[in-house]
């Protein structure tokens, strides 16, 4: 299959009308979408991914009218987050409506739904009439793609369109929450801070899988991964250990001059956390494909989207530090 990367909104639409999956830019990662109520394509989506049928998707639409011909109830508290953060970076668990079929939520009770804030998509998602399943569009387990380059480096040939809508502006997914025992909870930090969904909705818990156990899916500890290792930790001190050649570097604003490597990537030179976290999948991408043996990463600020880039760093480092 030849995969045509281009801008064009209705082509885009074409294609997934007659039930193909098409990839999408949001302001957090690229999608890789099909039409939700359509079974056999979202079907599509498990396949290019190579992704397990145990983990659901994230359903995407335009407005919150359209949120409610999907699901039961929007819980109040809920619904002032997504008055206040769609559309954004933000994915509600809530009670879904028979029209979403079970291979999307992957026979679970709740669908995670999401209005993104990215002009094309926006418009791609009004000009259909069904909503657009999507979870993130790289091979099972690997880092997600801020870019069209991304997605076409490791799913042309199995995909037959890439809606090109530049890079993504937040560039970690989305910030996952849902209710349990009628508490407001956090099932994965994202590109919204908890600080954010605090202002409006007061303390929330936070419940972050861990470990193998699947339950909890797309929370499995080792994900988000590049092949080669990642080790977080005191860059310096771990440079030690290396040759120089060897090694690359992902830190927040300190440059490192002293380790003779010239794959240092500082995410943020002024130390903005928004920054780091926007070019941080570009990064690991960009070592995974050099010619170095070994990815050292520092822990970042453990505040505002710190925490998610860190989440996102340990999981990648997973079994092997
Ligand atoms: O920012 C994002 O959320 C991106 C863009 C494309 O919207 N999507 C994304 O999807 O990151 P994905 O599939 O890579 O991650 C979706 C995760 C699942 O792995 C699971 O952890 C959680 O969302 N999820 C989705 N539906 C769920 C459900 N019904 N119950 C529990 N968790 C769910
Ligand atoms: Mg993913």
């Amino acid at each position: 299959m030849q995969t045509i990367i281009n801008k064009n909104i209705k082509q885009a639409a074409t294609y997934l009308k007659v039930g193909e999956v098409v990839a999408i830019p949001t302001e957090t990662v690229y999608g890789l979408a099909a039409n939700a109520f359509n079974a056999n394509a979202v079907t599509k989506i498990f396949e290019a991914k190579n992704r397990p049928f145990f983990d659901p998707l994230i359903v995407h639409t335009h407005a919150i009218e359209e949120v409610y011909k999907l699901v039961e109830e929007i819980p109040p508290q809920l619904l002032a987050l997504a008055q206040k953060y769609w559309p954004g970076p933000l994915t509600l668990l809530l009670p879904k409506k028979d029209i979403i079929p079970d291979i999307v939520t992957a026979g679970l009770p709740l669908v995670g739904i999401r209005i993104p804030l990215q002009n094309d998509t926006l418009q791609l998602l009004q000009l259909l009439e069904f909503p657009l399943a999507a979870p993130s569009a790289n091979p099972f387990g690997y880092v997600s793609p801020t870019s069209a380059k991304h997605v076409f480096d490791q799913l042309q040939g199995k995909i037959p369109y890439i809606l090109d809508g530049g890079e993504c502006n937040v560039g970690l997914e989305s910030t996952i929450v849902g209710m349990q025992n009628n508490v407001v909870t956090i099932f994965r930090i994202g590109g919204l801070s908890i600080e954010a969904i605090e202002e409006i909705v007061g303390k929330v818990n936070i419940n972050i899988h861990q470990g193998d156990n699947p339950a909890a899916p797309g929370m499995l500890s080792a994900h988000y991964a590049t092949h080669k290792p990642i080790i977080v930790g005191n860059i310096f001190k771990n440079s030690l250990k290396y040759n120089a050649s060897k090694i690359g570097i992902i830190s927040f604003k300190n440059q490192f001059l002293d380790i003779d490597t010239k794959y240092c990537y500082t995410l943020s030179v002024s130390g903005n956390l928004t920054e780091a976290a926007q070019r941080l999948f570009a990064a690991m991408r960009n070592l995974d494909n050099s010619e170095i043996d070994v990815i050292l990463a520092e822990e970042f600020p453990n505040e505002g989207l710190g925490k998610a880039i860190n989440d996102r760093l340990k999981r990648a480092s997973y079994k092997r530090s």
